[in-house]
């Protein structure tokens, strides 16, 4: 049995276009792995504390303790077991809401979801073998060098040793020129199909 962990960085909630998208794609991947089971971290309601010094300094002195096993470390743990990882995140200021961030630097954690070898290298210890970012943009801007979220979290799946990352996107959504339920129409089709190879 796998485990996809699905973490929802998506602030507007219900009326988010990048959760119905992911909610898309999540019911059709289901549906094609009904074995899977579906884990959710829904960041706006577990709201992790950002890494202020004091919260730094709980986790250097757990972590120096070599208690990895400490509820601090917990979303750090969970994500370096997951099979699967799916993110979904909408486009903010050409990146991806601080939220999301937050929990990227609470689970980048030394000897959990990475480490170094004894020639000092960096290795991946996450399980996943791919992460989906799902995400949704209101201008155009896929491919471009203002995009940023997608090459940080490409970048990390490196250091966390997930060999491939995927995105999963629609844009222009906030562009009163396009037909916005043409494109979203079209990017839930591609939930789909990627639901049948992801
Ligand atoms: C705080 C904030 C920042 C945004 N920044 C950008 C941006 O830099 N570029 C862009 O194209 N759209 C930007 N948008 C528009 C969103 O990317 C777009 O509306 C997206 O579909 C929102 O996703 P959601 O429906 O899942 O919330 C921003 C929206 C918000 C609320």
């Amino acid at each position: 049995m796998e485990n996809l962990l699905f973490i929802n960085a998506c602030v507007r909630g219900e009326r988010s276009r990048t959760l119905r998208l992911a909610r898309r794609f999540l019911d059709a991947y289901q549906a094609r792995h009904p074995d899977t089971v579906i884990t959710e971290r829904n960041l706006c309601a577990e709201r992790l504390q950002p890494q202020y010094p004091e919260v730094l300094e709980e986790r250097d002195a757990l972590w120096n303790a070599g208690r990895l096993d400490q509820p601090m470390f917990d979303p750090a743990r969970q994500f370096a077991a997951a099979d699967r990882i799916v993110i979904a995140a909408p486009f903010w200021d050409l990146c991806f809401p601080a939220i999301l961030k937050i929990y990227l630097e609470r689970i980048s954690v030394t000897d959990i979801t990475f480490g170094y070898d004894e020639q000092g290298a960096m290795v991946g210890l996450c399980r996943a073998s791919k992460l989906l970012l799902i995400t949704t943009r209101g201008g155009n801007y896929a491919g471009t060098e203002l995009e940023m979220g997608t090459p940080l979290l490409k970048a990390l799946c490196v250091m966390y040793g997930i060999p491939q990352f995927a995105c999963l996107d629609a844009e222009g959504l906030d562009d009163v020129r396009n037909d916005k339920a043409a494109i979203l129409a079209d990017a839930e089709r591609r939930a789909d199909a990627l639901a049948e190879e992801f």
